[in-house]
């Protein structure tokens, strides 16, 4: 069953007051293009609730207060807006949003057989036209072939590709001056051995950091360690006995008892380049199983998200018949037929009632070449908060667009588009390979015209964004009418795409690399509590290191030392969890209100980096009032959120060269570059960018929108 992470989000909370007033203004800012498009515009219609005071939203089914001009859930507008494009035709937006709402979506529901499900391996069939070009792809005997997520990309990828001149900021690699300026040392520490992982991030701050000897510079102690490692260790299976503990990380030789706070963890940061992982710290791929696949699933409100996942679980055996028919009732019971795959995600009676996601669900399916953690986020503007704190977790991810007309373009709009926010944020967790899906392909006829045009203009945005059209992948699907989801599509209007099906898209993913070789830190991102058994457990996904049954740990901020009684991967007992795996750990010895969400479990010698002053390098996206000195801020860092204020503007950068261009600026404008100083008003656990990715990526936020992303160049001390 899928668990919920909730990070507290929610509508009662204080913080909800701020987004109340951001509002979608489609009138203004939106143009409807389906005649350019090709799509012949289907009638207009307006479906009210048959409550008093509220109107129904016809694509989500949300009933609205009267007030409303527009859906609050997906901003469609509530009386049809009638729209002379420039041939002078009309349009009736309302009547689009018919054509693909709720009553036709719940009559199409379960219409399609669930037993499409294909057989393991799942693989991709042959297409005449691909094969003849594309011999670099491994054929199948039976005809299908397997391939890498860049095979697929380059066989079934259009190269006529429309480039737009915006510099992406670089989060992944350094920039050329910074290449130059540090050329020499990368070159000697490259030699000495050096953990590539993180070298090509951001030298700059990397020499400014060795400068103050705040960073290692050489693991290769480590390397050699991992070369000889044979040890025979598995990372699931319930069945195993936990293991007998002889290793540091599993002594009580540490500073402080299990249960006692230290007043002060200070960080002995030259230490770092003295671990050493132990053997079992280390994969042994022949035993190991499938690797997880950490995915989130992302994109705009009501785009299919929930109903996307639900399916692909039912299909893949990890929702029974059983389970799926009690959420048709349920579904049906409640006036939300349409939802009912969705609901397997959507647990709380709010989500359900409002048809919206509101916290990220987390579920587990199998494909032939991973163990899948989807992590299906809230696509509702309200809860983008949510969606960061999970989807920060992601390797790759999946982007889910809804192809009917007039709601692709809501969610690529510059003001209110979480598609835009989504992918950029996407991008700057350091995801790098993005799965398009293209879905209620139902509702535009299959059109290949309707989805070229998507393709195009989402491309357009997503290289702007730092993606290259090699990670890049489009599947045109239907969730709901279960068309290209496990298996090639049956449905005969979709015999023009011949591309790989999802599964196959996310089987042809490569896994990021992990860091095994550095200490445990695993920022926890929900916390389960049982007052009865007096158990804690944390969830969350390793960043480095590794943790077993019985393990010393440390959690920080509260600075407890605890034991790891035993650990979940897959929602299946486990011994070992390592780095890039995703996690519960149940701990001993602890208190539940010591372990908090936002918290990072670490290695009991080498605790995370707690303060409430930071320097970053950020990047402001498209904002209209500038960032100023004493800009209060939503500052939010991997599962933590904490109100920010900008304290100082050190300087703004080039884009492109990363050179400075001009010290202490009075504001921030859009699309600048620069550096800046930030107090928050409580501590949280953070590292620089150049030492741990994860821990080092922020999101800058106000008035409900996203208006920065950085990176940690410093942890400056904490002020008390
Ligand atoms: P949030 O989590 O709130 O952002 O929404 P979501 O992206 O998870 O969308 P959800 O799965 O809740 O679906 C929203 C509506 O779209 C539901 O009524 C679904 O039945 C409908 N829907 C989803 N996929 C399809 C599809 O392929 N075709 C059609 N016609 N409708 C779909
Ligand atoms: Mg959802």
């Amino acid at each position: 069953m899928p668990r919920k992470v909730d990070y507290g989000f929610r509508y009662e909370d204080d913080n909800y007051d701020v987004y109340e007033d951001y509002d979608y203004d489609y009138a203004d800012d939106y143009d409807y293009e389906e005649e350019e498009n090709g799509i012949a515009p289907v009638t207009k219609a307006k479906q009210e609730a048959s409550r008093t005071g509220v109107w129904r939203c016809p694509i989500c089914t949300y009933d609205n207060e009267n007030s409303m001009s527009a859906c609050d859930i997906c901003g469609v507008l509530r009386n049809p807006l009638v729209k002379v494009n420039n041939k002078g035709d009309t349009a009736a937006v309302g009547g689009i949003c018919k054509d693909s709402g709720a009553s036709v979506m719940a009559m199409s529901l379960f219409a399609s057989s669930p037993q499409h499900m294909a057989k393991m391996p799942i693989l991709f069939e042959a297409q005449k036209s691909v094969s003849s070009t594309d011999d670099h792809l491994n054929f199948h005997k039976d005809g299908n072939f397997r391939g890498t997520f860049q095979e697929f990309n380059s066989a079934f990828s259009s190269q006529n590709h429309h480039k737009v001149n915006i510099a992406a900021f670089k989060f992944d690699a350094p920039s050329p001056d910074d290449l130059v300026s540090n050329g020499l040392r990368s070159v000697k520490s490259k030699s000495k051995g050096e953990d590539s992982r993180g070298r090509g991030t951001n030298f700059l701050v990397e020499s400014e950091l060795a400068a103050n000897g705040l960073v290692s510079s050489s693991t290769s102690v480590t390397r050699e360690r991992h070369n000889g490692v044979e040890e025979n260790d598995s990372t699931s299976g319930s069945g195993n006995k936990p293991e007998t503990f002889n290793t540091r990380m599993d002594t009580e030789s540490l500073p402080s008892k299990s249960g006692k706070a230290r007043s002060i963890i200070e960080r002995k940061t030259e230490s770092i380049s003295q671990y050493i992982p132990e053997k079992w710290m280390t994969p042994n791929n022949k035993d190991d199983g499938l690797s997880q696949l950490n995915l989130a699933i992302v994109g705009h409100v009501d785009s299919g998200k929930s109903t996307l996942s639900g399916r692909m679980l039912h299909l893949l055996g990890r929702i029974s018949q059983k389970e799926m028919h009690k959420y048709e009732k349920e579904a049906k019971q409640q006036g939300k037929g349409s939802f009912a795959f969705a609901w397997a995600l959507d647990e709380s009676a709010e989500e359900r009632e409002r048809g919206i996601t509101m916290t990220v669900g987390v579920a587990f399916f199998t494909s032939r070449k991973y163990h899948v953690v989807l992590l299906d986020s809230p696509g509702h503007r309200d809860f983008v908060p949510n969606m960061i704190s999970g989807a920060t977790q992601a390797d790759a991810a999946i982007l889910v667009v809804d192809a009917s007309m007039g709601s692709f373009e809501a969610g690529i709009d510059a003001i209110g588009g979480q598609t835009r926010e989504h992918a950029q944020l996407i991008r700057s967790f350091g995801v790098d390979q993005i799965i398009i899906v293209v879905n209620k392909m139902d509702v535009v006829e299959y059109s290949k015209e309707r989805f070229d045009v998507i393709k195009q203009k989402l491309g357009t945005f997503l290289r702007s964004c730092g993606f290259k059209d090699s990670s890049i992948l489009w599947i045109p699907a239907s969730a709901m009418e279960n068309q290209n989801l496990v298996a090639n599509p049956s449905e005969a209007r979709l015999s023009w795409f011949k591309g790989p099906s999802l599964l196959d898209a996310i089987d042809s993913l490569q896994l990021p690399e992990r860091d095994y070789s550095k200490p445990l830190l695993m920022p926890i991102c929900d916390v389960i509590k049982s007052q009865s058994q007096g158990q804690v457990t944390a969830c969350g996904k390793l960043e480095s290191g590794a943790i077993r049954t019985g393990s010393k740990v440390l959690v920080m901020p509260s600075g407890i030392t605890a034991t790891a009684r035993s650990l979940e991967r897959d929602s299946q007992l486990c011994n070992i969890a390592r780095a890039g795996d995703n996690v519960t750990v149940n701990l001993q010895g602890i208190e539940g209100n010591q372990v908090t969400a936002g918290g990072v479990i670490c290695h009991p010698d080498y605790p995370v980096q707690v303060t409430n002053r930071l320097q970053l390098k950020i990047l402001v996206l498209d904002i209209s009032t500038p960032i100023v000195m004493g800009s209060q801020l939503e500052f939010h860092i991997h599962h933590a959120k904490e109100a920010a204020r900008i304290v100082k503007i050190l300087s703004l950068l080039d884009p492109k060269t990363g050179n400075t261009t001009k010290k202490s600026p009075r504001c921030l404008l859009a699309k600048q570059n620069a550096i800046v100083e930030v107090v928050l008003q409580g501590p949280v656990c953070v590292e620089e960018y150049s030492s741990c990715r994860a821990l080092g990526r922020v999101f800058l936020r106000s008035s409900g929108r996203t208006i920065a992303l950085g990176i940690v160049t410093q942890v400056i001390k904490r002020e008390e």
